[in-house]
């Protein structure tokens, strides 16, 4: 019945859990781990070889049996699927390769546990290496950005146009685009969509961080289709070629939202103006300010004016002009968020207490998000338009 090629050994064990005895003879190409084997790989989870907390729980290092680093996504408690369910994702997920998406090596689905084991990238993520303050941060210089740029479109291109069923992310972000030790950009976390119960309530912690990125229509109505991916995208390119991101509250209030600025820059056709100064004008300004047109194309309110992926594609590379004659101004989630921080701002200088009272507006948003998920479940939104 039970038919994992590449693990007979797990499949042995698996057959002595009960959830197993569903029958997932359909599911052939997900390698299972036995937790045992993850302990071992992550020294008993231990805090050290610990890389990374997200909204789907905590990330591990980990040398896997064969000697190849690995790393290992423990799924928090709430997303306990049943196995069949579980592994029929998975295997989705597992078909899928491509040079910009993180592969998965495969899962463990024992008791309770549900956890991921993904291709280990050696540059972390561009939220730590392009837009953290932190240790990790390193020079990006123009030819580097634009290949990652071009990447992670050909990389999302292919998720929404040439997998069956499409699939939509979700989740286009900084922190899930990884850098391989060649610094080429490997998409994350495609495919957790389905993992995720609609109502858990982490759900707004996740959305915590991912406010900037979040197409209105989504946010608000929580209509889920390519668009907001393309939506998200939009946010993440303007973040690379101006090397910040979306929102910053340290900045003055003109600046602090960075696709408002790029519309302004814009309209003013100083958008050159935008593009990171650490690069010390060593960059192609032609390129550049394509880049920055593209992210404006992408990021109009009305979704059906955005471009597709494909389209994106070969604008980037040169392939197709970049028509900027007809621009919409871009959807700003901050036009729909209670904008207490702007207002307690405004009547007092910009740096009391900014970073507190911008987390009070993201809880506030949080809230009408949550209230939001519970009128219209994200599973039954998912669309494709
Ligand atoms: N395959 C991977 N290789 C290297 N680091 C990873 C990998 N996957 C995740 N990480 C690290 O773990 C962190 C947390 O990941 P995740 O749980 O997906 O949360 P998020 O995407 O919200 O940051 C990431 O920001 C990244 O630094
Ligand atoms: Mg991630």
């Amino acid at each position: 019945m039970t038919c994992f090629p590449f693990c007979s050994k797990v499949t042995s064990s698996a057959r002595h859990d009960p959830e197993i005895d569903e029958d997932i003879s359909g599911i052939h190409n997900v390698k299972l781990y036995t937790y045992k084997q993850l302990r071992n790989a992550t020294e008993d989870f231990c805090l050290a070889n610990k890389i990374g907390e997200g909204g789907f729980g905590s990330v591990y290092k980990g040398r896997l049996k064969d000697g190849k680093f690995a790393a290992i996504k423990v799924l928090s408690a709430e997303s306990r699927q049943g196995v069949k369910e579980f592994l029929t994702e998975i295997n989705v997920i597992s078909e899928i390769e491509h040079e910009n998406l993180v592969k998965l090596y495969g899962c463990c689905v024992e008791k309770n546990n549900r956890i991921l084991v993904y291709n280990y990238l050696e540059n972390n993520s561009l939220s730590q290496t392009l837009l953290g303050g932190g240790h990790n941060r390193m020079y990006f210089d123009w030819k580097t950005r634009s290949r990652i740029c071009i990447g992670v479109a050909r990389g999302l291109a292919f998720l929404h146009e040439e997998v069956r069923p499409h699939i939509v992310h979700r989740d286009i972000k900084a922190s899930n685009i990884l850098l391989d030790k060649d610094l080429t950009p490997k998409i994350s976390d495609f495919g957790l969509a389905k993992l995720i119960p609609a109502n858990m309530t982490h759900v707004s912690t996740r959305v915590a961080g991912t406010i900037g990125y979040l197409a209105p229509e989504y946010a608000i109505g929580g209509r889920l289709t390519r668009k907001a991916d393309i939506y998200s995208f939009g946010v993440l390119l303007v973040e690379i070629v101006s090397g910040r991101c979306n929102t910053n509250s340290h900045l003055p209030i003109e600046e602090q939202f960075l696709l408002e600025r790029t519309w302004d820059l814009y309209e003013r056709k100083e958008l050159i103006g935008l593009v990171d100064t650490s690069l010390n004008g060593e960059f192609d300004a032609e390129q550049a300010s394509n880049f920055l047109k593209i992210g404006l194309l992408c990021t109009q309110e009305s979704p059906k004016l955005r471009p597709s992926m494909s389209s994106v594609v070969k604008m980037l590379t040169g392939r197709m002009d970049v028509d900027d004659s007809k621009i919409t101004k871009p959807a700003l989630i901050s036009d729909f968020m209670d904008l207490k921080v702007r207002r307690k701002q405004e009547s007092s200088t910009y740096n009391t207490s900014s970073a507190s009272e911008n987390q009070d507006t993201t809880w506030r948003f949080t809230a009408q998000y949550d209230q939001t998920m519970q009128t219209s479940s994200v599973n039954s939104a998912l669309s494709f338009d």
